[in-house]
């Protein structure tokens, strides 16, 4: 029988961590469900003791997967283990993640802690988990890849007297080169008898030096049995390996590893479109597998080649990972139905209210376009699952500018009964907006990025604009699109206030509750 890989998927926890991924609740359900259909073995929710924001994320995440494991984080630290316990208490399929640091840099500087210490504290609560029910445990030493060799394996051997039946070995920093993280993985196999048996052996690599997917496959060669990554390679700084080049090389090379995921690659575009669409992290054009470039092919020589047989200079189908060749452009006309079938094509299935929103949002944007492409259906779909329902919206704008003039902006803004008015010059249309928004929030936000983008071709296409606001050290992000780039730019900007406010206000009830007092702002 060919040998089974399982799939861990970070997208959610350590991708969600990379700066301007941040998503708010609806949309995590949206990936998680989407990551599930794909076939992932096992989600990372989040880390739910770091705020109740995540807290929330890895509830709901934990409630909606029907088939796929949820895994939440925790340090080694009771109050992060109590966390995942009680964010998880309705999961019918959990698991914890259990990590401290292991290399001598990270116990002397961040720990502060000795050998004999972190030994200690990691026996103490991977039997603390257990008793909390935890019948699956992942125990990761973080930055294992510099950690020394015989305290490296005392901790693992710790871990695994306490009950943990995952052992991940983090590259933390993507320091490793594939032929040393290999043999580390193929030495840590034969050392520790359990991990041919009750155990798993399990592989988490960073691309810091573009070498993750590389020390991915060489851990698959020395008899791992499952490897962690995000979608489209999001995570801290350089990110992680990327699920799509993994079990893409694992598919299109299976010659070479001979091992099998659950993975439908079909859905591995579509995906990988959902996840873009969400965060607003579009991928490079060369980027591999998922970049435009991949499949379209510039120099006469080579596209002679391909139109006489494709697999002169492809050596992936795009079918394969789902890439759609034939776009049915949507109109005014088009029904609930076709575009529930569209969205689905695209491993999109909104609940509820969410697909009377977007079919409001479809017949506005159908209005005001001749043709709706599935980039403006994804523009759509991000707009609806943004949404604060009981955040503030933007009732009307106005605005005055010129080269003559100094550019002002007259914006009100609306919360449940509540309307306010601003009133403020600029130093252009949209800086007037934002002003006028601060005045009528009365929080003064410091834009910290801004960057805008066309969705799709043409001079009606909509503008989709993506921010980063700094409202007094609580750093949100904003999105939103529309045909008028300055109700977009005002659209993005409200949608950062209210995910500041929502950070602010599940601070504020966690602390006044006493419930979840336990739960700080911390990253890991
Ligand atoms: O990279 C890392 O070390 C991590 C750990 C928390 C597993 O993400
Ligand atoms: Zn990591």
């Amino acid at each position: 029988m060919t040998r089974k890989i399982v799939i861990f998927d970070t997208t959610l926890r350590d991708g969600e961590q990379s700066p301007g991924a941040s998503m708010i609740v609806e949309q995590k359900i949206e990936i998680a469900e989407a990551l599930d259909r794909l076939g992932v073995d096992r989600i990372e929710a989040g880390f739910p003791v770091s705020s109740p924001v995540q807290f929330n994320g890895v509830k709901s995440i934990g409630e909606a997967v029907k088939n796929a494991t949820v895994a939440g984080l925790a340090r080694c630290k009771k109050m992060d283990i109590d966390a995942v316990r009680d964010s998880l208490a309705n999961c019918p399929n959990r698991m914890i993640h259990i990590f401290i640091a292991t290399s001598p840099l990270h116990m002397k500087y961040k720990l502060q802690m000795s050998e004999d210490e972190v030994i200690e504290s990691i026996a103490k609560h991977i039997t603390y988990a257990r008793a909390q029910g935890f019948e699956e445990i992942e125990f990761s030493p973080e930055d294992a890849s510099r950690s020394e060799w015989d305290f490296l394996l005392r901790a693992l051997k710790a871990a695994v007297s306490a009950g943990a039946n995952t052992l991940n070995i983090p590259d933390t920093v993507g320091y490793a080169m594939p032929d040393e993280y290999g043999e580390l993985m193929a030495n840590i196999k034969k050392a520790i008898p359990e991990l041919s048996q009750r155990v798993k052996l399990s592989a988490h690599c960073h691309n810091d030096l573009g070498v993750a997917l590389a020390n991915s496959l060489a851990a698959v060669k020395a008899g791992a049995d499952q490897i962690e990554v995000t979608l489209n390679g999001i995570g801290e700084r350089a990110g992680n390996a990327a699920l799509e080049e993994l079990v893409m090389s694992l598919r299109v090379r299976k010659d070479i590893w001979n091992v099998e995921t659950n993975v439908r690659t079909e859905f591995l575009y579509p995906t990988s479109r959902l996840l873009q669409t969400i965060t607003g992290l579009l991928i490079p054009r060369n980027k591999p597998v998922f970049g435009d470039n991949v499949f379209s092919h510039e120099s006469g020589i080579h596209q002679h080649g391909v139109l006489k047989h494709r697999e002169t200079y492809e050596i992936m189908n795009p079918a394969h990972i789902g890439r759609n060749t034939q776009t049915l452009v949507m109109g005014r006309h088009s029904g609930k139905h076709a575009l529930k079938r569209k969205l689905k094509q695209y491993n999109i299935v909104l609940h509820g209210n969410q697909m009377d929103t977007f079919y409001q949002k479809f017949i506005a944007i159908a209005d005001k376009k001749k043709e709706v492409f599935d980039e403006d259906l994804f523009a759509l779909v991000s707009s609806v699952l943004g949404e604060f329902p009981t955040g503030w919206c933007l009732e009307t704008f106005q605005t005055w500018t010129g080269n003559r003039v100094i550019p002002s902006a007259t914006v009100q803004i609306r919360k449940g009964d509540e309307v306010r008015l601003g009133t403020q010059a600029g130093d252009g249309p949209i800086d007037a907006v934002f002003k006028s928004i601060d005045e009528c929030s009365g929080v003064s936000g410091r834009l910290a990025e801004f960057i805008i983008q066309a969705v799709g071709s043409g001079k009606d296409a909509q503008g989709q604009v993506k921010i980063q606001v700094d409202f007094d050290g609580i750093v949100t992000d904003g999105k939103a699109s529309s045909t008028d780039i300055i109700e977009a730019s005002a659209l993005a900007y409200i949608n950062a206030l209210n995910r500041m406010e929502m950070i602010c206000d599940g601070e504020k009830s966690s602390k006044s509750s006493g419930e979840n007092k336990k739960i700080v702002r911390q990253t890991v």
